[in-house]
């Protein structure tokens, strides 16, 4: 009796209940744009916000010698520590709903990873710890790789077959034909 009446409340409301598609939100409640395509956010925003990080660490090596390529100033250090501010939020929203790709669960936790290690490694860079940033930075970049494994070079060779050249990691046993 009690799923009567939900359906015939459904019925009356058919917009709000239609499966898969959530209510438009009130007034005065949380609104979320997710329209960007995953390659904008992440070429407009993951991977900036990766690079103001890492650019900032390590050596480089020239005809001239090794180079730290450490901050020397405040406004150096800073520009480390905005972007690992960056890829804090770019985790939140990656969860977003009509973000977030299934298999969610798994889609999730790289998110929050991603989040997770970018706490560590914004807290290296307000302490100008060079070894640290380095070594964080790294784990960050584990992150990318392991999404990007799953939910972006998994489904291509699923598409396009056995991948050609060295580029792709070879193919699972349970992938192949
Ligand atoms: C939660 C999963 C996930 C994480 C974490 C992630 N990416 Fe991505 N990334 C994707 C997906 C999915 C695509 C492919 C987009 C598509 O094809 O729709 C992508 C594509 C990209 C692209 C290509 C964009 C283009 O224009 O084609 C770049 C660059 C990129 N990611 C950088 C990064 C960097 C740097 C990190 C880590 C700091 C990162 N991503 C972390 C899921 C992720």
């Amino acid at each position: 009796m009690k799923h009567l009446i939900t359906l015939a409340a459904c019925a009356a409301l058919l917009t709000a209940c239609s499966p898969g598609k959530p209510a438009a939100p009130k007034a005065g409640e949380p609104k979320f744009n997710t329209d960007l395509p995953m390659t904008e956010f992440m070429g407009h925003f993951v991977d900036p916000a990766a690079f103001m990080y890492w650019k900032g660490s390590g050596t480089m090596i020239d005809e001239q010698g090794e180079h730290d390529l450490s901050p020397t100033t405040d406004e150096g250090w800073d520009v480390l520590v905005t972007g690992a501010t960056m890829l804090m939020e770019a985790g939140n929203a990656l969860q977003l709903p009509g973000r977030a790709r299934a298999p969610e669960a798994d889609w999730n936790k790289y998110a929050q990873m991603l989040t997770d290690r970018a706490i560590i490694a914004r807290a290296a860079a307000e302490k100008h710890d060079k070894q640290a940033v380095f070594d964080e930075g790294g784990k960050v970049y584990e992150v990318c790789v392991a999404c990007h494994e799953q939910f972006v070079i998994q489904p291509d060779i699923k598409a396009n077959g056995p991948a050609k050249g060295d580029p792709l990691p070879t193919i699972p046993d349970d992938k192949k034909k």
